[in-house]
């Protein structure tokens, strides 16, 4: 569970709320909904599995756009799931597992994966099992669609936090402790290079198709560091 960050554990029913405080979130949010609609187009039948999905928000916002036969959403988090299923998510058929998502089974059925804000908090060395597990979900073709922060070591952590909270117009106290604990977290965030996603995408057949970057657009930090939006598809043949 989530040891070291303590909005998880303490204040579930906020934590929609105080994520869309930051840009970056807020923004990513927006831009994997747009994906999401664009690249469900002219699909029937869409069955989406949302890894490490939370409160069910983003599933949710995409639902209430396109017609959804099946949600699956999975989260340690039973909290955040009972969120989840008294949410109104408009789909035939919702189904949550409170559930490690490493030991989730799963057949080749959908349509779309979402990855939001969950690859770092897989270990570094069970990332690619994760990665397996969404091409074991996904169908031929399929679409993962990977929204994350790459940061390549503690130093650039510290200051991408602390330039965030810089700009943050509203802050709170539990937004701040939110942000401080994200950014010194040890034992729940294994946040990686852009490099290193994609060589581990490379290798398990998942292609890079579209890529946005979201935060921070200026020149502060490097151009493969902060957060993204990209869109993968399952090349590995059924
Ligand atoms: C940053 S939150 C993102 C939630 C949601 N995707 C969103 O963007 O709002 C990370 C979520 O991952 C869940 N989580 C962390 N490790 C997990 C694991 N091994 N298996 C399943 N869920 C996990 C947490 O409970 C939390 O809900």
């Amino acid at each position: 569970m989530s040891a070291d960050i303590s909005l998880y554990n303490t204040h579930p029913d906020e934590y929609n709320d105080i994520q869309n405080l930051r840009p970056d979130y807020k923004k990513a949010i927006e831009m994997t909904v747009e994906l999401a609609i664009k690249y469900m187009h002219g699909k029937n039948s869409i069955s989406i599995a949302d890894f490490c999905g939370g409160t069910g928000a983003i599933t949710k916002k995409i639902a209430d756009i396109i017609n959804i036969d099946k949600a699956k959403i999975v989260d340690t988090n039973q909290e955040f799931l009972n969120i989840a299923e008294r949410a109104d998510i408009k789909t035939k058929k919702l189904e949550t597992a409170c559930s490690d998502i490493l030991d989730i089974k799963l057949d080749r059925e959908y349509d779309l994966i979402l990855s939001i804000f969950a690859y770092h908090h897989i270990p570094d060395d069970k990332k690619e099992k994760y990665l397996k597990q969404v091409v074991d979900g996904l169908k031929e073709n399929g679409i993962l669609i990977l929204t994350e922060i790459y940061l390549p070591n503690k130093k650039i952590t510290l200051n991408y936090y602390h330039k965030l909270l810089d700009e943050m117009s509203e802050k709170s106290p539990i937004l701040e402790k939110f942000i401080t604990e994200t950014a010194e977290s040890t034992d729940y965030e294994f946040k990686v290079s852009r490099g290193f996603a994609d060589r581990q995408m490379t290798e398990l057949g998942l292609t890079e198709i579209e890529c946005i970057k979201i935060w921070p657009l200026d020149n502060t930090l490097d151009k493969d560091i902060g957060t993204f939006v990209q869109i993968f598809k399952n090349t590995n043949k059924s």
